[in-house]
């Protein structure tokens, strides 16, 4: 007889293993299966943000500014500094020991809430009378069931066709992050979250960073007042963004990248690099779960296709992350996976995809909530925004990093805060204080009666809220 869960999780990254530990608080006995393999192949569980995602791009996004800080801005602070180096090997080992210790913590975590591990790959079987039969595929072959299955399998980098990755000169985010010296000339195909992400690592270490773009507007889809800011900046920075492009050919050679394309303005142009980060976006992975045995659906992206509380068309069969609709983030995921969680608990949980929180962790970071001008606008609905440049903010000026803005957007009528967009430093910190305000349905009164620290970057917060109804006292 198979070993029985009342919850089977597939998939270990923040979605899934973050549903098994609630469903485990919840009291249920749960098991989670996840295949991503270490170094020495044994258990990496976390998935993509823990092994290639978030945490070891935050690690070289620290280190490369901690870099770019010592050689240029230090000097302003009277510090002195002669023969400055980077050793690329010592600072990719503590990306790597950052994403073990991450590793270990959620092995350490299952442990703690007594949530059995599956190295391997979890598998459909077939649906029974117990639940669904689930294989595991790993160092053993065995079947588990599964009252309740959820599926967090997450997600994988496309490619361009024809340019498959090689990870050593055509690089997907996994490549990005183990390039073992500096480029002296990198290619970024996609001016998305990570190529903007990645594009910034390899830039403030030396490289000459060219990011070639399909769309002919930057960051299109956030706030053009906060993107027009952002390219400014990193255009001064040294990043070179081409829009508008179409990439005809990609084409490998011995010790470079030669990437064939039409510029915006209709002529052919040819792009010669020694290494090429292709980050056009990612599809869902269901690659090996044999969704077909119990006839789980897939829509046309080949994502499990779920109603607004992650059920799938299948009783008791759950699907949350990067795996189905909605943005592809970890804390996205997370929400998901304690939701269905507490669903199988017979709670009534609720994620709002509106509060949301956006983060793109560049320098200047840039982060938004809710609502920008231009969807605003679409949908007709009359607003008032207000900003307040860090310029203006005496913990700005402090610390030496003036960079953009906080743009608050409200209610015409009510006041209701409906969005917040922040370029500028420590954005993904301040963005929390957004998504508190607008979870609890606050006015940008609320927050500009509110008070905030001084000197402090959240005095911009209420300033922007003090500009909706245009009366900042420092600007
Ligand atoms: P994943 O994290 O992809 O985890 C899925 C897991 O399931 C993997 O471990 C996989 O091995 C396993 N799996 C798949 N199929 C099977 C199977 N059949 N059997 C067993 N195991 C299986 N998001 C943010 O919010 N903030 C960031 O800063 C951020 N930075 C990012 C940087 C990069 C470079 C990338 C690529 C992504 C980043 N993301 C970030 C996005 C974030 O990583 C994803 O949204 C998040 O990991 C999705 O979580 P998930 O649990 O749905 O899937
Ligand atoms: P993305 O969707 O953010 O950006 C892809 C970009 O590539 C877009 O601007 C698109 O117009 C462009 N593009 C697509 N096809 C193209 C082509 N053929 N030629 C030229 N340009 C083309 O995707 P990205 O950067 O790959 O990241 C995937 C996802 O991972 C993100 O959407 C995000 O959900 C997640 N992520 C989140 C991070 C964060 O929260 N800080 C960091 C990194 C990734």
């Amino acid at each position: 007889m198979s070993k029985q869960f009342d919850v089977v999780v597939i998939g270990a990254g923040p979605g899934g293993y973050v549903a098994a530990i609630r469903a485990a608080q919840l009291g249920f006995s749960v098991a989670c299966i996840d295949e991503w393999k270490n170094d020495k192949g044994g258990p990496a569980p976390g998935g993509t943000c823990t092994n290639v995602g978030c945490i070891p791009s935050k690690a070289l996004l620290q280190s490369s500014e901690y870099f770019e800080h010592a050689e240029h801005s230090f000097a302003d602070h009277g510090i002195g500094l002669s023969n400055l180096s980077i050793d690329v090997r010592k600072m990719l080992g503590r990306k790597d020991a950052v994403v073990k210790q991450n590793n270990d913590g959620i092995l350490y975590l299952f442990k703690k809430n007594k949530v059995t591990f599956f190295h391997g790959r979890g598998a459909f079987v077939k649906a029974g009378d117990a639940g669904y039969d689930i294989k595991v595929s790993g160092a053993a072959e065995e079947v588990i069931t599964g009252k309740h299955i959820v599926v967090a399998t997450g997600s994988n980098a496309r490619s361009l066709p024809g340019a498959a990755f090689d990870e050593d000169k055509i690089l997907s985010n996994d490549g990005a992050l183990r390039i073992s010296e500096v480029p002296e000339t990198l290619g970024v195909i996609g001016s998305g979250v990570i190529g903007l992400e990645m594009g910034s690592v390899w830039r403030r270490l030396g490289a000459e960073v060219t990011v070639l773009e399909g769309l002919p507007t930057f960051l299109g889809a956030i706030d053009q007042q906060i993107a027009k800011e952002a390219h400014k900046a990193f255009t001064k920075q040294g990043l070179m963004i081409e829009l508008g492009v179409k990439i005809d050919k990609v084409t490998s050679g011995k010790s470079s990248v030669t990437i064939t394309y039409t510029n915006a303005k209709g002529a052919a142009c040819k792009l010669e690099v020694d290494k090429l980060i292709v980050s056009i976006g990612r599809g869902p992975n269901t690659v090996g779960l044999n969704a077909e045995a119990v006839g789980l659906n897939l829509d046309e992206r080949g994502a499990i296709t779920v109603d607004a509380e992650c059920r799938t068309n299948l009783p008791n069969v759950w699907a949350v992350g990067d795996v189905v609709r909605g943005p592809m983030l970890a804390h996205k995921a997370e929400e998901e996976g304690v939701a269905v969680a507490e669903r199988i608990a017979g709670q009534h949980p609720h994620v709002d995809f509106n509060t949301v929180p956006w983060v793109i962790y560049t320098s200047p970071e840039i982060a938004w909530v809710g609502k920008n001008e231009q969807q605003l606008k679409a949908e007709g609905r009359e607003f008032k925004a207000g900003t307040f440049p860090f310029l203006a903010n005496g913990r700005a000026r402090a610390m030496g990093d003036t960079t953009g803005m906080v743009k608050m957007i409200a209610d015409a009528k009510t006041d209701e805060i409906l969005g917040v967009h922040i370029v500028g430093p420590f954005a993904s910190e301040l963005i929390a204080e957004a998504v508190v305000a607008m979870e609890f349905k606050a006015s940008a009164e609320d927050i500009a009666r509110i008070c905030h620290a001084h000197p402090s970057l959240s005095e911009s917060t209420k300033e922007a809220a003090l500009a909706v109804d245009k009366r900042t006292l420092n600007f």
